[in-house]
């Protein structure tokens, strides 16, 4: 990709439209009336919780839907049935295989319409990969500024892509730490390492959006809720859960989308709504959640945001221009 420092500043407000959806919206009711039909979507982790079903509402709208997984079999047995759905294989911790994956694509001379970054890790112990990167960082941030980059022809040649980077409220743990990225000089702590992540994720979509939209490639950040059945949270105790109201006392899953508590189609929503609103023609760049563009946390009001789940909103820090073109570049560097 290349860095077009001519294009005007045009930024979306982070600011609520508002949509007319909501928190309790599904993916199916966002998409109700929208035609994919010809299009063609990459979603990443797309054969689990929250990506499982972003394949399955945009197969079921019309897109051919490309997974590719880590574990293809296991993908395969989770997409059964579902026809106009491609399993590749792909690991996003490992350069090669995010290269192959993109090379193979790119060689079938289809454009990307739409990329949804679902794949993710959480709170995992400390991990790095063959290059010392931290595991989080390495799998959620730059598997994917990887393989955003390399499919980037296929995207262009969409003539009108979304790229949606799936974030989440816990980019409230951590800034990115830019002198410490890999937890080198800092003691490891695994909620600080999925935070950074995650503020990471909602950063490239800034940068990206402001690279992307001379070439009609738009991109979203996304906090899909708190989604208690997927696979997400396995490094996370039973007893963490609770305290966070997310179970109740006999372990039963509390579904309150208000509290952003919801169902696995209610946290797919948000990102099918970026992936194919036709209410976001010509916006992008933003951090979005309950089927809106989230509000900005004004300072005077962030010891309410992180006091209460309720509250929507996305911290400055993490849609900041300044350090979206830093770790932009910090990125290119670490995935050379
Ligand atoms: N659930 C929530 O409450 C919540 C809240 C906020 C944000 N999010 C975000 O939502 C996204 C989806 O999470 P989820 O809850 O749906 O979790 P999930 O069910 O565990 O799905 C994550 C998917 O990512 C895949 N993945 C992990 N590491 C990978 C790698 N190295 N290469 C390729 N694929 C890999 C997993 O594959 P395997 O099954 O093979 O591991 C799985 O298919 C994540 O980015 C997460 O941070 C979730």
């Amino acid at each position: 990709m290349t860095r077009h420092e001519e294009t005007p500043v045009m930024t979306t407000a982070q600011q609520p439209l508002p949509s007319g959806f909501g928190a309790a919206s599904t993916a199916r009711d966002v998409v109700e009336g929208v035609d994919l039909t010809g299009r063609v979507a990459v979603v990443t982790g797309g054969y689990s919780g929250i990506g499982l079903e972003t394949s399955r509402v945009l197969r079921a709208a019309g897109a051919r839907v490309v997974v590719p997984a880590r574990d293809p079999e296991r993908a395969r047995a989770a997409l059964k049935g579902l026809d106009g759905v491609e399993v590749e294989r792909m690991d996003l911790i490992d350069p090669v295989s995010v290269d192959a994956f993109a090379a193979r694509f790119l060689a079938s001379g289809r454009p990307l319409h739409i990329l949804v970054n679902s794949a993710g890790i959480m709170a995992t112990p400390l991990t790095r990969d063959a290059r010392g990167h931290e595991a989080q960082f390495a799998t959620n941030h730059l598997g994917h500024f990887r393989l955003t980059a390399r499919l980037w022809p296929a995207l262009v040649a969409a003539h009108g892509a979304r790229v949606v980077a799936v974030s989440s409220r816990g980019i409230r743990f951590s800034p990115v730490v830019f002198d410490d990225l890999h937890f080198e000089r800092r003691p490891y702590e695994p909620f600080l390492a999925y935070g950074q992540s995650k503020t990471a994720n909602a950063l490239f979509a800034v940068e990206l959006d402001r690279r992307g939209r001379a070439h009609g490639v738009r991109a979203f950040a996304v906090h899909p809720g708190t989604i208690v059945d997927t696979g997400l949270a396995k490094h996370v105790s039973a007893e963490a859960l609770r305290a966070a109201g997310a179970v109740d006392d006999e372990g039963r899953v509390v579904i309150d989308p208000a509290r952003q508590l919801k169902t696995v189609q209610q946290g797919a929503a948000t990102g099918v709504w970026c992936a194919t609103s036709p209410r976001l023609d010509g916006l992008g760049g933003v951090y979005c959640e309950n089927c809106d563009i989230s509000p900005l946390v004004a300072p005077e009001t962030q010891a309410d945001w992180y006091a209460t789940a309720e509250l929507p909103g996305v911290l400055p820090y993490a849609v900041d221009p300044e350090a979206a073109a830093r770790l932009w570049a910090v990125s290119e560097e670490l995935t050379a």
